[in-house]
């Protein structure tokens, strides 16, 4: 596997590829990698000639600082896990490569996606994870890229910022990838304490029975529902849930026919801020 830090060095070898006609695909981490980023690796590589991995803990997308230094960093075990699964080329850039002195983000218009959901709870997040995306999809002018299906409302905005500046890359989003309980993997499980990982399945388990319900009682029943199930809940906390439109993301009260509807859902494990989702 080829290790890159330095921007210029990797565009010079993607340059170098695509003089071959080699199709670049991409996949943005910020690292502690799991088996959903490893499966959104796997699906890369049988698309595309090269695949080339990020690990980037992005700084201006996280609105806690504590959340950002708590972040885990596995860059050791993280390249095993990458030579195992054959990826070719590691980007691994420092904050200063990407941001120079000026760690701010851009301020983005995503035609209201932002405004939903995660948007109310995480100031400037997506502002954040656009700026990222955006310098990344620059710098490796991939063909395709790979984004897990936890982070729905990051890859319906990222989609979107594509649309916008007519980026030439095709946006893959990919099944969410879950723990044998049914808790959706993601770096930040690695926190959650031995008491807080075995009542984390709760969550899946809340979102699968509220879409046993959706086929028989109204969303008001159903929101109603899932909050009760957590008003006591000794180890995990609400923060929301809500049942929302699949391409505006807005919330709604009825469903109709010729649209897709996932439920969201955000929960506190102590300081940890987990999130998952489930199409309807
Ligand atoms: O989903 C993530 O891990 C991050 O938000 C991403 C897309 C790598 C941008 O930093």
């Amino acid at each position: 596997m080829k290790f890159f830090t330095k921007k210029q060095d990797l565009k010079a070898y993607i340059s170098s590829k695509k003089a071959k006609n080699k199709t670049i695909g991409f996949v943005p981490t910020m690292g502690a990698l799991h088996k959903g980023h490893l499966s959104l690796i796997k699906k890369a590589k049988k698309k595309n000639d090269i695949v080339v991995v990020s690990i980037f803990v992005n700084p201006t997308q996280f609105d806690k600082q504590e959340d950002l230094v708590k972040y885990p960093k596995t860059l050791e075990n993280d390249t095993l896990l990458l030579e195992k699964v054959a990826c070719d080329v590691l980007f691994n850039p420092s904050v200063e490569e990407i941001y120079n002195t000026n760690v701010t983000a851009e301020n983005f218009d995503f035609d209201g996606l932002e405004h939903q959901m995660e948007g109310k709870f995480r100031d400037g997040h997506f502002n954040g994870v656009g700026t990222i995306v955006k310098t990344l999809f620059k710098i490796v002018t991939p063909n395709k890229a790979y984004f897990g299906e936890k982070d729905f409302q990051q890859l319906q905005i990222i989609k979107k910022m594509v649309k916008q500046n007519h980026l030439k890359v095709k946006i893959k989003g990919c099944p969410i990838f879950r723990e044998d309980d049914g808790l959706a993997m993601s770096s930040r499980n690695t926190r959650l304490t031995e008491a807080q990982r075995k009542a984390a399945p709760f969550i899946y388990q809340t979102l699968q029975k509220a879409k046993q319900k959706s086929s028989t009682t109204t969303i008001t029943n159903i929101t109603n529902w899932v909050q009760n199930e957590f008003k006591n809940h000794p180890l995990l906390t609400l923060e929301y849930f809500t049942i929302a439109e699949e391409k505006t993301l807005k919330t709604v009260k009825n469903k109709e026919s010729n649209k897709k509807y996932r439920a969201f859902i955000a929960v506190f494990a102590g300081k940890i801020r987990l999130i998952d989702n489930i199409q309807l």
